[in-house]
């Protein structure tokens, strides 16, 4: 389903939150990207933190000017954070990340990829949804569990995409867009925080 106009996408950053190597999170990334680009109506721009240097030292309160990213997080309606679960939690990589941002995650929607051996990295989320709140930001209820995706991966070493994973995928889509449209459109009608 496409409820957003395709002449006005909405551009939509998905964050790979864990940078070992090696990974699976950014395969899992990458199945999530190719998903969301047979839309028409969000536009995304993949942020693989790996690929980022974000030292843990230049993390000022508020946000630190200097991020390499800042644009980029700054243009974007809305959020897909994919993350795995390292000892019930999120990886400090991505925590790294969002503390050297703040104004740039204000009254935007952020949505949840996870994954992890049991539990499908839902401890990971929860933690997560209380930081953003403290960013101002709108978490989403609708997200894609994936547990042990490593099994699922096939001769290519691509993730497998069932019908039920791809639903909540394009589910999780559906409901950024709705969330990300109507706060873009209260942002122009009157700037966060004025
Ligand atoms: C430091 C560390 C801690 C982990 N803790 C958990 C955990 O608490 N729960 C879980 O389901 N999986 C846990 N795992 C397994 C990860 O889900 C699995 O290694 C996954 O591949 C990690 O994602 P990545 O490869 O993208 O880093 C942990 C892995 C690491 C490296």
């Amino acid at each position: 389903m496409t409820t957003q106009d395709s002449r006005n996408p909405l551009t939509v950053a998905v964050i790979v939150g864990s940078v070992r190597q090696p990974r699976i999170g950014r395969l899992v990334a990458d199945w999530f990207t190719d998903r969301a680009t047979r839309r028409t109506d969000v536009r995304v721009d993949l942020v693989d933190l790996a690929e980022v240097a974000l030292p843990l030292a230049d993390t000022p309160p508020g946000g630190n000017p200097d991020s390499p990213i800042a644009d980029r997080l700054a243009a974007a309606d809305g959020f897909v954070v994919v993350t795995p679960e390292y000892n019930h939690s999120f990886p400090a990589a991505l925590k790294n990340a969002i503390d050297w941002h703040h104004r740039e995650w204000a009254a935007k929607p952020v949505a949840f990829v996870s994954y992890g051996a049991g539990s499908g990295g839902i401890r990971a989320v929860e933690q997560l949804r209380l930081v953003f709140a403290e960013l101002h930001a709108a978490t989403i209820r609708t997200g894609v569990v994936l547990t042990a995706p490593w099994e699922r991966l096939d001769q290519q070493g691509r993730l497998v995409d069932d019908g039920p994973l791809g639903k909540a995928a394009d589910a999780t889509l559906d409901e950024l867009a709705w969330w990300g449209e109507a706060l873009r459109t209260a942002r122009r009608n009157r700037p966060y925080g004025s």
